[in-house]
């Protein structure tokens, strides 16, 4: 049995690699009772020294080592930026593994992922460590980003039974954005039947959501959101999710990252 329980601790950059104009493998080094993490959970981290940026930011993991922890980073503003331009030796305060629930493969199954950007992160930590540690199918990786030259598929190589690609450009593998190449596939009969496994922005996830998706059994997704506390404590980060008796909320940080997808109030979510 995994031993999860979090902690607050202070790691150095030991590893820092772009793989992409905007795109940054950071690798932490890893405190001894960090022991164990599932796929779909991260670590908080605190960036820079001043009062700003004032928020610990989330980062999901990417792999774990026996000496590191493996965060894929996207430059999107300051504290993105400040963490991949940090360097070897830079100390970096985290707070994990964080998360309430994860993904997991069941044995012998097949599983079709769905990525959008670096939702790629916590599939690939999913998929490695599962066909790790258990028999499983089938695991197809459908992958879309904006462009080629921000499609990291060195970091692919090995893990799945197929890779498909799309790019919006259509620089790379299917022109058009990876729901619609996941359509085109699952009408095809390419996909195998089995889960759905998915992580990327809201906008991706409700897509597939409303694309066809008999031929999965159940579909868990990882969410993001803004989030503060990283906990469970400020309930800045929930979600709304269909129940009996009215809406209920769940926290994305402490009841999630990883939902049932049919479960989430699709509707609802972003009128709280
Ligand atoms: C569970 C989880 C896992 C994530 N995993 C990854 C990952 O593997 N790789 C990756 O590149 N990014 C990941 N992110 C997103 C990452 O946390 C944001 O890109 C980062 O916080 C942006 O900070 P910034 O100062 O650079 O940008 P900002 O200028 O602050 O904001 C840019 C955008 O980042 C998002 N953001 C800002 N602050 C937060 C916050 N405190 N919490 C969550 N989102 C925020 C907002 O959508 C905002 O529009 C994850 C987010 C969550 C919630
Ligand atoms: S960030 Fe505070 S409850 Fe999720």
């Amino acid at each position: 049995m995994a031993d999860l329980t979090k902690g607050s601790y202070e790691t150095e950059i030991v590893m820092r690699k772009r793989v992409s104009p905007s795109s940054f493998l950071i690798a932490l080094s890893k405190p001894d009772r960090f022991t164990d993490a599932m796929p779909g959970q991260f670590v908080s981290l605190r960036i820079g020294k001043g009062v700003s940026p004032l928020l610990r930011r989330p980062y999901s993991i990417m792999d774990i080592t026996k000496d590191s922890i493996v965060l894929l980073v996207r430059v999107v503003g300051k504290a993105s930026a400040a963490l991949a331009s940090g360097k070897i030796g830079d100390v970096i305060d985290i707070i994990g593994p964080l998360g309430g629930s994860y993904f997991e493969i069941k044995n012998g199954c097949s599983v079709v992922f769905v990525a959008g950007g670096t939702g790629l992160a916590p599939l690939l930590f999913a998929a490695r460590k599962w066909a790790k540690e258990r028999s499983v199918g089938e695991l197809h990786l459908l992958y879309g980003a904006e462009s080629s030259n921000e499609i990291l598929d060195d970091l692919c190589t090995g893990i799945f039974t197929e890779v498909h690609i799309a790019t919006l450009d259509g620089s790379k593998g299917f022109r058009g954005d990876v729901v619609e190449m996941f359509k085109g596939l699952s009408e095809g009969g390419i996909l195998p039947e089995g889960e759905l496994f998915s992580c990327g922005p809201v906008g991706m996830v409700k897509a597939l959501m409303d694309s066809n998706t008999v031929s999965f059994t159940d579909h868990y997704t990882s969410l993001e959101a803004v989030m503060a506390c990283g906990v469970g404590a400020c309930r800045g980060c929930v979600v709304p999710f269909k129940s009996n008796n009215g809406t209920e909320y769940k926290s994305v940080c402490g009841d999630g990252t990883v939902f049932r997808a049919e479960d989430i109030d699709w509707e609802k979510w972003g009128k709280k």
